[in-house]
Parts: structure tokens; sequence; C-alpha cells
């Protein structure tokens, strides 16, 4: 299956996709890697990997026209399934329809606590002993779609939120392209609004 992964920054999380993806034995193809800002570092991890980038700028344009260009650059490269990886910009409901139990994202936090941004300095201030990340399909309401997967780490004592975000990254690089191989597989899908898993190992 032709993936795109959509990417605004630094784009780790794309880099353990495309590793996986490199794996003959892998069910995805990573197709094409699309980020909204042009300064993202991952664009030129993505080049080096060999993969076709895109810029679809998203500063200073209404969200339709956003994404407009964005359908058009993931059907020119013959899309099935997207992959949010870092991605930062809110999709609006008609563009999550057309990807309804195609779209992914990665959350780093245990949803549904800390839906949002600084997911690891507000799960440091509750003062949990558990932390995170999340796969989950992709609805219209921000980080609330259903779960795929998800890996938990300890909190530690003495821990600071470089610590325990490098903690939840290491799981969510081993996460990710687990999840998005299962539904490219027909071992994951969507039904009656919940995610069903029947994955070896899931
Ligand atoms: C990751 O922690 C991801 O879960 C979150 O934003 C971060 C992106 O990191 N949505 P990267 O760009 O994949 O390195």
């Amino acid at each position: 299956s032709r993936v795109a992964v959509l990417i605004s920054g630094r784009g780790s999380n794309m880099a353990a996709l495309l590793a996986a993806a490199s794996v003959p034995s892998y069910p995805a193809e990573i197709a094409l890697v699309v980020s909204n800002r042009g300064d993202a570092a991952g664009l030129e991890l993505a080049a080096k990997a060999g993969v076709p980038g895109r810029v679809v700028p998203s500063r200073g344009r209404t969200r339709e026209a956003f994404e407009a260009e964005l359908q058009s650059a993931l059907e020119e490269a013959r899309v099935e399934y997207v992959a949010l990886a870092g991605f930062m910009r809110v999709l609006t409901e008609g563009f999550v329809r057309r990807w309804e139990g195609r779209m992914v994202n990665i959350h780093p936090s245990l949803l549904p606590s800390f839906p949002g941004l600084d997911t690891h300095r507000r799960a440091l201030a509750a003062g949990v002993r558990l932390h995170g990340c999340t796969v989950h399909l992709v609805t219209p309401g921000v980080d609330e779609g259903p779960i795929l997967a998800q890996a938990a780490v300890p909190v530690l004592e003495g821990d600071d939120e470089a610590m325990l975000a490098a903690r939840v990254l290491e799981q969510e690089h081993r996460l990710y392209p687990a999840a998005l191989g299962w539904l490219v597989s027909g071992h994951a899908w969507l039904e009656a609004g919940r995610a069903v898993v029947a994955a070896e190992g899931a």
C-alpha cells in the first residue's frame, strides 16, 4: 500500500516509518512525504532516503486552500493511507472524512489523557506514574480517534520533560511502524467507530 507521511518538523517518526518500509516484507511503501513548512528538518531525511518530498505551505492560507493542494499531492502520488507524524496543522472535518479509516496519527501520551500540546510537561505536573504514546485513527476531534495501539513507559523520580520525552519517543519509533503495518495489511480496521485489531502481537 502507498502511504504518505505528513510532517511539520524534526521527522523522527517519519524516519522510523521510512526505516521500517525499507524492509521488503513491510506492507507499506512510503510514496510521499509532505511538510506544511519548508524548513522542516524531516524533508532532508526524506531526501537522503530517496523518498519524494513536497512542501505544501499552510501559512497565510485558508485551511480549504491548503487542503485542496494537499489532496492533489496525495492523489498525484496515488496514496491510499496517510500517516501524520508531528504534523501540527488541524485538518477540516471534510478532509478527515475523506480519509476516514485510512489516516492515522501518533500522539505522545496515553490518550485520552493529555490530548493537545505539551503532553510531557503536563504528565509530570499531574504526577502520573505511567505515560506513553498512542497511535489512533484520525477523526474530526483532535486526538480523539479510535485507538489502534499504545505503549507505556514509567515516569521516574527526577525525570524532566526532556528525559520523559526521550523515553516516550523511543516507544513511538517502535509503535508507529507496527500499528501502520497492521492497518495497511488489513489486520486492523475501523468498525462502528472503534478500531479492531486482529494482529499477532498486538
Ligand atoms: C512526536 O512526539 C509526536 O508524537 C508528536 O510530535 C512529535 C514529533 O516528533 N505528535 P518527530 O517530528 O516525529 O520527530
